[in-house]
C-alpha cells in the first residue's frame, strides 16, 4: 500500500495517517516530523528549513525529494508507506510518480481530507504533542488524561509547536491554497483521489476514509 494523504493544516493528516500505518503494518513518512527532527538536531538541512517553516513557509522542492527519496528506500517503507505531507506542490507530485516508476511502482491513492478554516484554526490552537512519541493530543476533542503529560510518558510535558500561532496558521493556509490545492485537480485528473469529509469524531472520519480506499463512496 503507497498512500498520501492530502489537506490543509490541522485537517487530521497524522492522526488519521498514524492509525492507517499501524493498522496496515506500513511506514508513516511525515516530512512535517522529519524537518521539525532536523531543526532539533541542527542539521543543515534544518538550518535550511527553520526560517521558513517559522513562518508558515514552504521548504524547497529540491530539500524535500531528496528527503523523501531516501527514506521511501529504508526497509521499513519497502513494501509501502502512508506519505502525511507530501506531496505539496506540483513538482513534487511529479517528481514522487516518477521516483515510483523508476522502481516500477506507483501510488495506490491520494485520500483528500476536508474542513473549515475556521475549525482548522481553532483545532491548530489547541493543539498539543509529546516531544518523545510525537503524539498528538487536542485540549477541546483528544485531551491528554492529565491535560499536561502525555499518556505514553507521564513525566513529559507535552508542548505546542512553533508554528500553530493563529497568524502563522493562516499564512499556512494562504500558501496551501496557492501551492498544495492544485494537487487535488492533478490527482482527481488521474482518478487517483479519494474525498473524505474531515470534521466529526475520530473514529467516524477513519471509517470514511476507509471506506473510500475499499472502493466505497468517494473515489473521484
Ligand atoms: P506539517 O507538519 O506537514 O504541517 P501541516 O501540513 O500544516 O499539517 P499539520 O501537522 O499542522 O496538521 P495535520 O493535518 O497533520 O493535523 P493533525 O492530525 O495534527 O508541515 C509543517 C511545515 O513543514 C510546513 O509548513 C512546511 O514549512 C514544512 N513542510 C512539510 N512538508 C513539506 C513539503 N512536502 N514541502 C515543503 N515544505 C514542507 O490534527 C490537528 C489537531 O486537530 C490535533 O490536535 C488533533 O487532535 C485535532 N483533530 C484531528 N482530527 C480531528 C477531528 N476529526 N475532530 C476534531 N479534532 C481533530
Amino acid at each position: 500500500m503507497r498512500v498520501v494523504l492530502l489537506g490543509p493544516p490541522g485537517v487530521g493528516k497524522g492522526t488519521q495517517g498514524r492509525r492507517l500505518a499501524i493498522d496496515r503494518g506500513r511506514a508513516l513518512i511525515s516530512t512535517g516530523e522529519m524537518l521539525r527532527d532536523a531543526v532539533a538536531r541542527q542539521t543543515s538541512l534544518g538550518r535550511q528549513a527553520k526560517e521558513r517553516m517559522d513562518a508558515g513557509n514552504l521548504v524547497p522542492d529540491e530539500l524535500i525529494v531528496g528527503l523523501v527519496r531516501e527514506r521511501t528506500l529504508e526497509p521499513d517503507a519497502r513494501e509501502g508507506f502512508v506519505l502525511d505531507g507530501f506531496p505539496r506542490t506540483v513538482p513534487q507530485a511529479v517528481a514522487l510518480d516518477a521516483m515510483l516508476a523508476e522502481r516500477a511502482e506507483s501510488l495506490d491513492g491520494v485520500v483528500l481530507l476536508a474542513a473549515p478554516d475556521d475549525e482548522l484554526v481553532r483545532r491548530l490552537s489547541g493543539r498539543w504533542e509529546c516531544p518523545v512519541c510525537r503524539r498528538v493530543y487536542n485540549t477541546e476533542t483528544a485531551p491528554s488524561r492529565d491535560g499536561r503529560h502525555c499518556d505514553d510518558h507521564p513525566t513529559v510535558e507535552l508542548r505546542q509547536r512553533a508554528d500553530d500561532a493563529e497568524a502563522t496558521v493562516r499564512t499556512r493556509l494562504e500558501v496551501y491554497r496557492k501551492q498544495t490545492a492544485p494537487l487535488v485537480e492533478f490527482y482527481r485528473s488521474s482518478g487517483r483521489l479519494w474525498e473524505v469529509q474531515g470534521t466529526g469524531p475520530l473514529e467516524t472520519v477513519y471509517a470514511a476514509l476507509v471506506r473510500a480506499m475499499n472502493g466505497g463512496a468517494g473515489r473521484m
